[in-house]
């Protein structure tokens, strides 16, 4: 058995944050924002936070899912923006849902937090030790965003989507990779009250990214990871039905599809309108994606990740 997305969820904020806002603030425009990421608006938090904006996700993919909440067994939130340290936001979410079967756990893999997650649930639901879990991505990027520097914060976005999963015959074949030797590229250091203030003035807290790099790394390994996984799964591009990838940014998802030669209406995108939500954004892809009917079993998927570690993978799904 496999676990098999039964019930999704999305969330984001009320607050929406334009090219138009962006350029009163840094010295930018819309035209070169769009040009450079595809990126149109972001929703920013005000009053929420992780945890909230988790809940609210899960809460609409339990309905959706219609599995009583005494019956999950897992929850994992992906996030690099936990509200504190301890309790994790996983089990804010199992109290608030009442999954009081749940054991529960946050994992930090950056962007590609969430397809992590995933692996690692059905690596559970293979083996028979858990039956239904509940995945959540959750950022609350904007509280690491440093909006003076303009190379930057013009890409981030909050909000969180979530999924449950639930046994069902197919097959899911997962390739994940990390590479810690090059996470100087993209990297935001940790708060701590003892040197807070000095790592505010030093912007320490603030997320600091060499884009260029960061550019280089997507389009050359996540090309090479979905070949490889094609070729394990023994399935012909041409054959697949979706590819579900971590919305960056709109110019390296073309990369991709140009690298792969894949149609182009095989690979979904919503990076115009949430930018770069790092772990939230393949599930907030994956819940627009169910409520506009467009999953149907016996489909050919590949969902792939990357993001800081630096880290990358992909997985290829069939459910029949
Ligand atoms: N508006 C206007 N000009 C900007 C700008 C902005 N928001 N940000 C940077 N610039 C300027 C730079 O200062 C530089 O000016 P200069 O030539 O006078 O020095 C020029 O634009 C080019 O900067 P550069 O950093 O080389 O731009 P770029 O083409 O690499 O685009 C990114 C920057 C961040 C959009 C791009 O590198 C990128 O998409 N990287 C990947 C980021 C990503 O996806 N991260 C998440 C991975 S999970």
């Amino acid at each position: 058995m496999v676990g098999k997305i039964v019930g999704t969820g999305r969330y984001v904020p009320n607050n929406v944050l334009t090219n138009e806002d962006l350029s009163k603030m840094v010295d930018t425009s819309d035209e070169w924002i769009v040009e450079r990421t595809g990126i149109k608006t972001r929703y920013i938090t005000e009053d929420d936070t992780t945890s909230s904006m988790a809940i609210k996700a899960s809460v609409k993919a339990m309905e959706d899912s219609k599995v009583d909440p005494m019956d999950i067994d897992m929850i994992i939130v992906a996030t690099l923006t936990p509200d504190v340290l301890v309790p994790s936001v996983s089990c804010y979410v199992q109290a608030h849902i009442g999954a009081k079967n749940a054991q529960c756990m946050d994992i930090n893999s950056a962007c590609t937090g969430f397809l992590m997650a995933y692996q690692i649930a059905q690596s559970y639901i293979e083996s028979g030790s858990v039956k239904n879990a509940l995945l959540i991505g959750a950022e609350n990027l904007s509280a690491i965003t440093d909006f003076t520097d303009r190379s930057n914060c013009i890409i981030f976005g909050d909000g969180a989507g979530a999924c449950v999963l639930s046994p069902a015959e197919g097959r899911v074949i997962s390739i994940m990779r990390t590479d810690g030797e090059r996470g100087k590229v993209l990297e935001a250091e940790s708060r701590t009250p003892k040197d807070w203030k000095e790592r505010e003035e030093k912007k320490l807290t603030y997320i600091r990214m060499e884009g260029q790099e960061v550019f280089k790394f997507a389009t050359k390994e996540v090309p090479n990871v979905i070949n490889e996984i094609l070729e394990k799964a023994e399935v012909k591009k041409e054959d697949l039905d979706y590819l579900i990838l971590h919305q960056a940014n709109k110019r390296i998802i073309d990369f991709i599809i140009k690298r792969l030669k894949i149609d182009p209406s095989k690979v979904p995108t919503n990076i115009a309108r949430y930018g770069n939500t790092s772990a939230a954004s393949i599930p907030l892809l994956i819940d627009e994606m169910n409520r506009e009917g467009k999953f149907k079993n016996g489909q050919k998927l590949v969902i792939a990740g990357f993001g800081g570690g630096l880290s990358w993978g992909a997985s290829y799904i069939e459910i029949k």
